[in-house]
């Protein structure tokens, strides 16, 4: 699998195995190290953002001109033709004579598919409405092993809106491959979904659910946070009743383990008191910041090969 591995992009982290994810992993490594200048010269990146994004869209443009190579895109709905009613298949088809990678996040669940199918060239999925963000869980595995010094057998807990978080359906789903044990914290209403447990349940993976945060906090090693999800609430009266479920403050960690650490996609809204910033237990700056080295290895494999 590896060899040919993420030839066509990267839609779900369903479709790779173990040892692709590996193999991405070790490359991530060497361009943390070094990052090589010019491996994509003269390959250019169409970043096509149609819903907000900050770290994904900047990170991906920073790891291509980084490796040598150029960017074209478009920050928005409005900015593109879309907004004059064209079609995603349409606006993808054009755009694929233009570049020589898609990246594309869209608030449709289902459209990096569709942006798949309509392209010429390979097509990765920056975030496709709830559904999955699978190179945000590339870079949460570097930076799980980075901070761990090890993938296998970590204790994680997983809270926040588990049910609309598309960081949390894609991670989920990968750490199958690690043999963890998983915890669950949520908001009533805001469960993870059945079809990322399903993938525990057939790999055989542990979890369990909690009501708060403190009752398992101190057992675990990696502590996995993520933000209630303003923009996929139909319903603004629910948004307002979950959006202070969690606070999370140097009070909160005083019975955690020595090695834990807390990561967090971002962007954070208060799920996370400013204060926990300098506590030694904080890496979710720094996992950010990974999103570079991990993005600009993915793109180097998908042109490159793993190599
Ligand atoms: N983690 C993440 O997807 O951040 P952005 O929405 O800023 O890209």
């Amino acid at each position: 699998m590896a060899k040919n591995a993420f030839r066509q992009g990267l839609i779900s982290i369903k479709e790779i195995d173990k040892e692709a994810i590996e193999c991405i992993l070790t490359k991530s490594g060497k361009f943390k190290e070094r990052l090589p200048g010019a491996l994509l010269k003269g390959k250019i990146l169409a970043s096509l953002f149609f819903e907000s994004s900050t770290r994904t869209r900047l990170s991906f443009e920073s790891a291509m001109k980084r490796l040598g190579g150029e960017c074209i895109g478009l920050a928005g709905k409005e900015e593109s033709s879309l907004s004059k009613g064209e079609s995603l298949s349409d606006t993808i088809r054009v755009v694929s004579g233009y570049a020589d990678l898609i990246v594309i996040r869209h608030p449709m669940e289902g459209s990096a598919k569709t942006a798949e199918q309509a392209s010429r060239v390979p097509v990765i999925n920056a975030g496709d409405g709830a559904n999955e963000h699978p190179t945000q869980t590339l870079l949460d595995l570097f930076t799980i092993q980075e901070s761990q010094n090890r993938l296998e057998g970590l204790n994680i807990l997983i809270a926040g809106d588990l049910k609309h978080s598309r960081t949390i359906h894609s991670l989920v789903i990968a750490l199958r491959h690690f043999n963890p044990c998983l915890f669950f914290v949520s908001p009533k209403g805001l469960e993870i979904p059945d079809a990322p447990l399903h993938y525990l349940r057939e790999a055989k993976v542990p979890f369990s659910f909690y009501s708060s945060l403190e009752e398992i906090l101190p057992q675990v090693d990696i502590l996995y946070m993520t933000r209630i999800q303003k923009e996929r609430f139909s319903q603004p009266s629910e948004y307002e009743r979950t959006k202070n479920a969690f606070h999370l403050t140097n009070a909160s960690l005083v019975q955690a383990k020595s090695n834990l650490r807390i990561l967090h996609p971002l962007p954070r809204i208060n799920e996370i008191a400013s204060e926990v910033d300098e506590s030694p237990y904080a890496y979710y700056f720094p996992q950010a910041e990974n999103g570079v080295f991990v993005r600009a290895a993915l793109m180097d494999t998908i042109f490159n090969g793993i190599t």
